[in-house]
């Protein structure tokens, strides 16, 4: 029997996946359009932080929709674009000042890069234009964005199209590839970047990028403390800029406005994105350091970039109303407690044999799965397990954010979970009771 898709014009991501009509949402839940309610464990990809359906923003939106909407960033300013900077620099850590304002991750992302080239050649060190990344991240899906990145599976049919970019492994406890515990390694990984530094010659390279906790291609990588602060002297020892990939972590996400203040890191530049406007319109964010500004203000006078849709004041002011509500709701505090109740919760899952990690930081939790937890062996990416859980729990009314190719780039799954902050402890009960009936099925049919 030929399986049911979507019959209308759409170019789908998978065509030869179904996908159900949305109607609405309301607080963590969504609606189909045939009444089937979703509880929205992964806040879609990791965007829907303060729940669905929250009348204020719509508010914001409209007055400001009113006023004036769209305004070019090469003719105006505007207020809510001015409140909002001037928020995130509160926000950020000391020294950060200076807010660019972008429309998409990958977009934040490639504009730090540029940002950071143009700083490095305008302060009289043109040779530095190298930036390192490192293995199993996400950084976006842009080619620029996306040869930064270390995932496999999705870089493999564009690799031609690549500029040179060096890597290094991640901080990736449960695999790590010299076999150390965390609480007694040398953080070899950290001192990788060393390594590559002065391979690619420090001379040339300008900066490093990392997602603080990796999100996408690996569910959830907390490194452990000293990883950044080690990261942050290695930079600071060849005049290497850090620059915070933020954009699943920012804003509260992982119980703090930015997780690098959980290793009191403080980066070069912060990339913000999703959680800044919850999902409620696109605007994302670079937050520079002020001499990144002043440099470049000073030299060249004009950073040569810009996209049509940044800083425009209906995305800013929908964001300084996010960010409203976040603070009436104390709901970075929420992330940081909610997240500790969650990760408590998902033990229950060490249950399953195919349960071969559990990690977590605020409302960011990652379960991976593997075919022997002695070993840690993998399933056959062909078997593609992690789509098999996200889509047994889908079909029971619960949205996860599956993925795979963690632990090589091609073997590897895992199920990231990111709920709305506004979730209580009953709808976590529910999530996490929904994904071991889930897990249960698909061990069950596996074996
Ligand atoms: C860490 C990180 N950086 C960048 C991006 C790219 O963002 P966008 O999909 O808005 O381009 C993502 C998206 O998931 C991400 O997780």
């Amino acid at each position: 029997m030929a399986s049911r898709v979507n019959d209308d014009h759409i170019f789908y991501r998978s065509p030869a996946k179904f996908y159900p009509m949305v109607e609405r949402g309301e607080g963590v839940y969504l609606w189909d359009t045939e009444g089937k309610r979703y509880l929205d464990g992964s806040g879609g990809a990791v965007v829907s932080s303060i729940g669905h359906g929250i009348r204020e923003i719509a508010a914001a939106a409209a007055a400001q929709m009113e006023k004036v909407t769209f305004t070019h960033g090469s003719q105006f300013t505007s207020r809510p674009a001015v409140e909002l900077a001037e928020r995130l620099v509160r926000m950020a850590p000391p020294g950060l000042e200076r807010v660019y304002y972008c429309s998409i991750g990958s977009e934040a992302v490639e504009t730090a890069v540029k940002m950071v080239r143009q700083y490095q050649v305008d302060r009289g060190k043109p040779s530095k234009y190298k930036v390192i990344s490192r293995w199993t991240s996400f950084h976006g899906n842009s080619l620029g964005a996306l040869s930064l990145g270390g995932h496999m599976g999705r870089r493999k049919y564009y690799l031609p199209l690549f500029p040179h970019t060096p890597h290094i492994p991640p901080a990736y406890c449960y695999r790590c590839p010299w076999g150390r515990e965390p609480g007694s390694c040398s953080l070899e990984c950290a001192d990788e970047l060393e390594r590559a530094i002065l391979y690619e010659g420090p001379d040339a390279v300008s900066a490093f990028i990392a997602e603080p906790v990796v999100g996408a291609t690996a569910g959830c990588l907390v490194p452990r403390d000293g990883y950044f602060q080690r990261i942050r002297e290695i930079c600071d020892r060849y005049d290497v800029l850090l620059i915070a990939d933020e954009v699943m972590t920012g804003i509260g996400r992982t119980g703090r406005n930015f997780a690098l203040e959980h290793w009191n890191t403080v980066p070069d530049l912060i990339v913000c994105a999703k959680g800044l406007s919850a999902g409620y319109h696109p605007v994302n964010v670079v937050i520079a350091k002020g001499e990144i500004h002043r440099v470049i203000r000073e030299a060249t006078g004009t950073f040569v970039h810009g996209h049509t849709y940044s800083q425009n004041p209906l995305g800013c002011a929908v964001a300084l109303a996010v960010l409203d509500y976040m603070d009436a709701h104390s709901l970075v505090n929420r992330s940081a407690a909610l997240g500790a109740y969650l990760l408590e919760k998902l033990q229950v899952l060490r249950r399953h044999p195919m349960v071969g990690d559990i990690r977590g930081l605020g409302l960011f939790a990652g379960v991976e799965l593997v075919k022997d937890r002695e070993t840690k062996e993998t399933f056959a990416p062909a078997q593609k397990v992690n789509a098999l859980v996200g889509n047994r729990a889908f079909a029971k009314g619960l949205i996860t954010y599956p993925g795979g190719g963690g632990a090589n780039g091609v073997h590897g799954d895992h199920i990231l979970l990111a709920p709305p902050f506004i979730i209580t402890e009953a709808q976590i009960d529910d999530l996490v009771s929904v994904l071991d009936e889930a897990i249960g099925e698909v061990a069950a049919e596996l074996r």
